[in-house]
């Protein structure tokens, strides 16, 4: 009889664990459930190398400016230009167009899909698609992913990389790419000197951060209530558009973030309200440094009769020099750089009004 407690209670434990994992989701708040994406331990190890390298470089920067400014190859700060796709580049004739003889003021790096069949195009674009590529899908925090996974690419390949711009292949310029560097660097261009050793901030980030959008309180529950909590309270969380341009000092923040990105690579319970990639950066750049940062966008969208999230998507017929001018224009001092989204048969009409777009 008594032997038989110890057998009892031995039993119990060892019926109640399967019933413990069964019910630990609900029993434990998820905030606490560790969670390692398959492809986060390839990611971690290339963000530590960027922000290592941007460490130890930067005193080194630093120092040799002054002697690389005397040189006669008198370097300029870059443009990287991030190309985040899960599609062809459309318009990559027209790209090229706008890059053609600035060879040493950018940089282009895509990533693409790999689970797609995407035929790269050749001219600027060959070789630059990435190899840390991953899958990428809508309402899912992959995006966000794979815009880090760019920008540490980019700060990686070269130190005079200084801003970082995000662009999709539904995404047309709107200016020459000498109007495009010299407002992003005050214009005359700047020199390497003059970027880098400058005070921050001198040269701030483009990105657009919202506090009073209507959506708000859904977005920010998307993960279940309260999950978002202790790391980003209610009214620290942000929206905004995923098209920025970063300066180095905001790229190499959001690589070392860790703490939001617990949060945000959470997944979303409501999809509706799941749009992780348009949340994250702006929440995380308002948290930090919102001073550094001017808080909209210069990538212009047309938002009139969007429907399930996507913004208007201009057509061929409705294509004109005009158009395009009037999307520059925008409710503040600046002009627009960039818009979408335009369909893919639109390449052959811009292609013609190009001209006249990169006059200025
Ligand atoms: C925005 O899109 C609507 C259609 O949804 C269109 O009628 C309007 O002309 C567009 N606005 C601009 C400035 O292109
Ligand atoms: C400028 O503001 C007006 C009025 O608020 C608005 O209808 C329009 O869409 C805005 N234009 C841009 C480019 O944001």
């Amino acid at each position: 009889m008594l032997s038989s407690t110890p057998f009892v209670l031995c039993f119990a434990i060892f019926l109640s664990v399967p019933l413990l994992f069964l019910f630990a989701p609900q029993i434990l708040p998820p905030k606490d459930v560790p969670l390692l994406l398959p492809y986060e331990p390839d990611d971690l190890a290339l963000f530590r190398k960027a922000s290592a390298l941007a460490s130890s470089s930067s005193s080194r920067t630093r120092s040799s400016t002054h002697s690389r400014l005397g040189t006669a190859t008198n370097p300029k700060p870059k443009i990287a230009f991030l190309f985040l796709t899960h599609s062809d580049l459309y318009f990559a004739p027209l790209w090229e167009k706008f890059f053609h003889g600035h060879r040493k003021l950018y940089n282009i790096y895509v990533h693409a899909d790999p689970s797609v069949k995407i035929t790269p195009p050749g001219g600027v674009f060959q070789g630059r698609f990435i190899k840390e590529a991953r899958k990428t899908e809508r309402a899912t925090p992959t995006l966000i992913s794979a815009t880090r996974r760019l920008l540490a690419v980019a700060i990686l390949d070269d130190p005079l990389n200084f801003y970082f711009a995000l662009v999709s292949p539904q995404c047309i310029p709107l200016h020459s790419f000498l109007f495009v560097h010299n407002f992003l660097f005050r214009n005359p261009v700047a020199s390497l000197k003059d970027a880098f050793m400058s005070p921050f901030p001198k040269y701030r980030s483009f990105i657009e951060i919202i506090d009073d959008d209507l959506n708000l309180p859904s977005r920010y529950i998307a993960r279940g209530e309260n999950v978002m909590l202790p790391e980003v309270a209610f009214e620290q969380f942000r929206v905004g558009s995923q098209f920025f341009i970063l300066t180095r000092k905001h790229a190499l923040l959001v690589l070392r973030d860790i703490k939001l990105w617990r949060k945000f690579k959470l997944p979303c319970l409501n999809i509706d309200s799941c749009y992780p990639e348009e949340h994250y950066f702006p929440t995380l750049l308002s948290m930090e440094d919102p001073k550094g940062c001017n808080h909209y966008t210069l990538t212009r969208v047309n938002w009139t009769h969007s429907f399930d999230g996507h913004p208007h998507l201009y057509k061929p017929e409705e294509l004109s020099t005009e158009l395009l001018h009037n999307l520059r224009v925008s409710n503040s001092s600046y002009s627009y750089l960039f818009a979408r989204k335009f369909s893919p048969d639109c390449l052959k009409p811009l292609m013609e009004i190009s001209d006249d777009i990169f006059q200025d």
